[in-house]
């Protein structure tokens, strides 16, 4: 099972089997899991996440569940 996670804020967490294929359907190189996935726009290491969210104060918190006090998802 394949779980894929947006964090408060940040990145998308990627948990399981799941792969990344770039537009030419051609895989990367994961070494390591769970991965994280640049959410900001900021990361030099895209489609990765490289802790850029943080030093640029990136905010979002569209959450699933209305009401739980974020901003509801669209
Ligand atoms: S979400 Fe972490 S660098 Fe963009």
């Amino acid at each position: 099972m394949t779980t894929i996670q947006i964090t408060k804020s940040g990145p998308i967490k990627v948990e399981g089997d799941a792969q990344l294929l770039d537009w030419n359907g051609a895989p990367y190189s994961i070494p390591k899991r769970p991965f994280w996935l640049c959410r900001c726009g900021a990361s030099t290491n895209k489609p990765f996440c490289d802790g850029t969210h943080s030093k640029i104060g990136f905010q979002a918190a569209e959450a699933a569940v209305p009401g739980s006090g974020d901003k509801p998802a669209r």
